[in-house]
């Protein structure tokens, strides 16, 4: 692992002041006590049935769900199926395995990302029912709510745009081409932002891709040779374009899209100070996992999930009072979670499915003109357009 230092010389910091942030940054991590495990590719097996139909489950899209719906807690090594007794189908719902991501890696994961998750108001059913008490929407006037988007007046007019609560969520590394935007296939904005955090992070992200490998060899080899079809648009060695880095992130019941089907969800998080509670839960089957640092949840992504809430009790409140503060969010954004003295990172690695359709010149050609130097970074200062603000909303 490289020195890590150099990611806290922002604004002409010197080495000791660095030297100092890195601790403060460090402070609370939640590294487990037991040395990481090598990866083990069986586990206890669950077979598990529906308790919900596909019309219950549906109609819950977009609004959180809690404990009370978690019938079996996943707390160690496990292999998680579900079984259709109708039309005797088992289907792999999730693999847990319990810390096996090295510790010094998960350090550089957490060094390298605990920045990067931006607010985001597009994450759609995941960002949760229009919490019209957050700063974000009394701040605006919002109308024609419904569910987890709504409209708002701009200037007198209604937006154009449906948008969702502003949430910790941002897309690193490789994004499709977005005709309404005119921009090709690109790093994200955010990727272009926090470039040297994202280089330095990656061998994090071939870890993960490593615990896809030993776990699930057969997907892993077809969306690997997917991936490895644009290497140009690749993660390090692995078989992911994309991430996202999620903070403090509690998910209402959604499906995700826009990856490579015949591929697998990654699922790991890092935490930094204490909570309870913010399970990984898919309800249909009453199944919960208690993901923590240096866990990792192989997850079928299009099965319904969502998180339960993140809590202190009174223990985690103490410890947490004496963290010092890193993040310096400004409250009138009204981004969920970013009133919590912990943060729980979530990061999900996975293939854009549309990354193949990418072309490497197009790309070449967009980063000349923003210049951006694909070893050093932005060369020029990243403009605030309305443009670019757009298209982080889309990423
Ligand atoms: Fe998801």
């Amino acid at each position: 692992m490289g020195d890590t230092l150099h990611l806290y010389m922002e604004g002409g910091a010197d080495a000791s002041a660095a030297a100092l942030k890195r601790e403060k940054v460090l402070e609370g991590l939640q590294i487990p006590e037991e040395p990481a495990k090598s990866i083990q590719h069986t586990a206890k097996e669950y077979i598990l049935e529906p308790i919900l139909t596909d019309e219950e489950i549906r109609a819950k899209e977009g609004t959180y769900l809690t404990e009370k719906d978690i019938k079996t807690l996943i707390e160690e090594d496990a292999d998680v199926y579900s079984y259709n007794p109708e039309t005797k189908e088992k289907r792999l719902i999730a693999k847990f395995r319990k810390n096996v991501i090295p510790h010094e890696m998960i350090q550089l994961g957490w060094e390298s990302f605990y920045i990067t998750a931006a607010a985001s108001r597009n994450r759609g059913a995941a960002a949760g029912p229009i919490q019209l008490d957050s700063a974000y929407w009394k701040k605006r006037k919002p109308t024609m709510v419904q569910g987890w988007s709504a409209k708002y007046y701009q200037d007198g007019k209604v937006s154009k745009m449906r948008v969702n609560n502003n949430v910790f969520s941002s897309t690193l590394g490789y994004f499709e081409q977005t005709p309404f935007m005119g921009l090709p296939c690109r790093l994200t904005a955010y990727t272009q932002k926090y470039y040297k955090y994202f280089k330095a992070g990656i061998p994090f992200v071939e870890e993960l891709n490593h615990c896809f490998k030993v776990l699930n060899p057969e997907e892993y080899k077809r969306q690997k040779k997917a991936c490895d079809e644009k290497p140009f648009y690749r993660i390090g060695n692995t078989a992911f374009s994309s991430l996202t880095v999620n903070r403090n992130f509690r998910t209402a019941l959604h499906l995700d899209d826009g990856d490579f089907r015949k591929g697998y969800g990654n699922l790991s998080v890092i935490e930094r100070g204490k909570y309870h509670g913010g399970y990984t839960i898919f309800p249909r089957y009453g199944v919960g996992f208690n993901l923590r640092t240096g866990d990792y949840l192989a997850m079928d992504v299009h099965e319904w999930h969502c998180n339960t809430e993140m809590y202190e009790t009174k223990e985690d409140k103490a410890f947490n009072k004496k963290l010092d503060k890193i993040y310096h969010d400004d409250p009138s954004t009204g981004t969920l979670g970013g009133e919590k003295p912990f943060t729980r990172i979530s990061f999900v690695c996975y293939l854009r499915d549309k990354i193949r359709g990418c072309s490497e010149t197009a790309t070449r050609k967009y980063y000349k003109a923003i210049q951006f130097d694909l070893d050093k970074g932005p060369v020029a200062p990243v403009k605030k357009t309305r443009k670019k603000k757009h298209s982080e909303d889309q990423e």
